[in-house]
């Protein structure tokens, strides 16, 4: 057993964060928290337990870390780059390209590396990242996540149509990679890294590649992860690609990858009346990415309508459509976003608070990964140590340092980073 005592601060709801003034987690050798509390010693006493090891970090905030439900890891060199375009010239003239290089596996090895490394530096101890539909290439970016400590899932991404002749796969390359990695994952110890089914979106797979998906996920219960009504063009595309669907998640739906197991759907900026219940009814989490929304003019998600709906939520960066790969600055946008959001509609849509964005991007999207992003029995301990006495100068409160912690503190602030008990070292670049 082994306590870490500094300010802790986590949300078990949306509505509030629990903070206890140094007060300590108590974590267990599988990396578990076994619980919050305010005196080690009374705590041992209690539970008749064997010496327990402190590590105290002093003033310090101790916070769960971040998990990102959607990422594109080979889009991390156009961090930045393309952003005056709407998502389908972008698609073209700037992501597909850049795709296209990861068939080269020395290229693939320099940007992943990178990649690796800043979803350590900012915190980001879980992902569901998008690869490409290269094999080799999305099998060194598994095992790098594995070498650095870091938990998620990666997807191979599958491309059958409306794509450039060279960043294609086809159905059986997408069932044999897939079935490689079940056997895999049987062979090693630790399940922290692990496939997910990844349908780029609609207008990129033929039905016969939407069918194998959906075999697949049933077959072998695995999750699936796609983009669903981003944008009003793509909306218009998919209706004439899939005329039977009565709207876009209905064509995911149509092929078993709506919920047929964990499903993530990212953006979901239109889904509205019939789509939003069908989201609802087979349980999808929506992943809101507003930093993306915002730089391709994408437009607002309903994250209130969501949640009020009792839909999970959670937030992804969508590199590169997203230009940073921090979630601190995911939450911003959130609450920001949903500010222009309230005023726009009078006051009649309730926007984010802190204590909500702080939520989704710890709880609600660490639930995609089981136990984790809260401090509460039995979760993993993925913790953050926060030193922010550079910002602490006048002796805020807890409550505050949190809020100036999300809206101006950065990676450099981030001294320790724990994924279920393991303190990460830094990767090699
Ligand atoms: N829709 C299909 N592919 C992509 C992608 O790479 N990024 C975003 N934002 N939307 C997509
Ligand atoms: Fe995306």
């Amino acid at each position: 057993m082994r306590a870490y005592r500094a300010n802790i601060l986590f949300t078990p709801t949306p509505d509030a964060f629990s903070i206890v003034e140094r007060g300590y987690v108590i974590v267990n050798s599988e990396g578990l928290v076994e619980a919050v509390t305010d005196c080690v010693d009374r705590y041992q006493t209690e539970h008749n337990m064997p010496q327990i090891e402190v590590t105290d970090y002093g003033d310090r905030l101790l916070i769960p870390a971040f998990n990102d439900l959607h990422i594109h890891a080979p889009q991390y060199r156009n961090l930045g780059l393309g952003l005056d375009e709407e998502l389908l010239p972008w698609l073209n003239k700037y992501t597909f390209p850049e795709e296209a290089k990861f068939a080269d596996s020395g290229y693939a090895e320099r940007i992943y590396r990178r990649f690796v490394h800043e979803l350590w530096m900012q915190g980001t101890m879980r992902s569901c990242a998008f690869a490409t539909i290269h094999p080799e290439t999305t099998k060194r970016l598994m095992q790098l996540f594995r070498e650095a400590g870091l938990g998620g899932y990666v997807g191979l991404v599958g491309m059958d149509r409306n794509s450039p002749d060279n960043l294609r796969n086809t159905p059986k390359e997408v069932e044999t990679f897939h079935l490689e990695q079940l056997e895999e994952c049987l062979s090693l110890h630790s399940d922290r890294v692990r496939t997910i089914l990844t349908p780029r979106f609609i207008p990129s797979c033929t039905p016969e590649m939407l069918r194998v998906y959906g075999r697949l996920a049933g077959e072998h219960n695995l999750p699936v992860q796609s983009h669903l009504s981003e944008n009003r063009s793509e909306i218009e595309w998919v209706k004439e690609l899939e005329p039977l669907s009565t709207c876009y998640a209905d064509a995911y739906r149509r092929y078993g990858l709506l919920g047929q197991t964990p499903t993530l759907m990212a953006h979901c900026c239109y889904s509205a009346g019939e789509e939003m219940q069908m989201l609802k009814e087979n349980k999808v989490t929506v992943v809101h990415c507003p930093t993306s929304n915002t730089n391709l003019a994408s437009g607002i998600a309903p994250v209130a309508t969501f949640l009020k709906e009792g839909i999970n939520v959670g937030l992804g960066t969508d590199v590169s459509a997203g230009h940073y790969m921090s979630m601190l600055r995911v939450m911003q946008y959130a609450i920001q976003v949903s500010k222009l959001h309230y005023a726009r509609s009078e006051g009649q849509i309730p926007f984010l608070s802190l204590s909500e964005a702080f939520y989704l991007a710890t709880k609600a999207g660490g639930s995609f990964f089981g136990k984790v992003g809260s401090f509460e029995k039995g979760y993993a301990f993925d913790a953050l140590v926060i030193d922010d006495s550079y910002l602490n100068y006048d002796h805020y409160t807890l409550a505050d340092r949190i809020q100036r912690f999300v809206y101006v503190g950065d990676d450099r602030d981030i001294r320790i980073r724990f994924c279920q008990g393991q303190a990460l070292t830094e990767p090699i670049l």
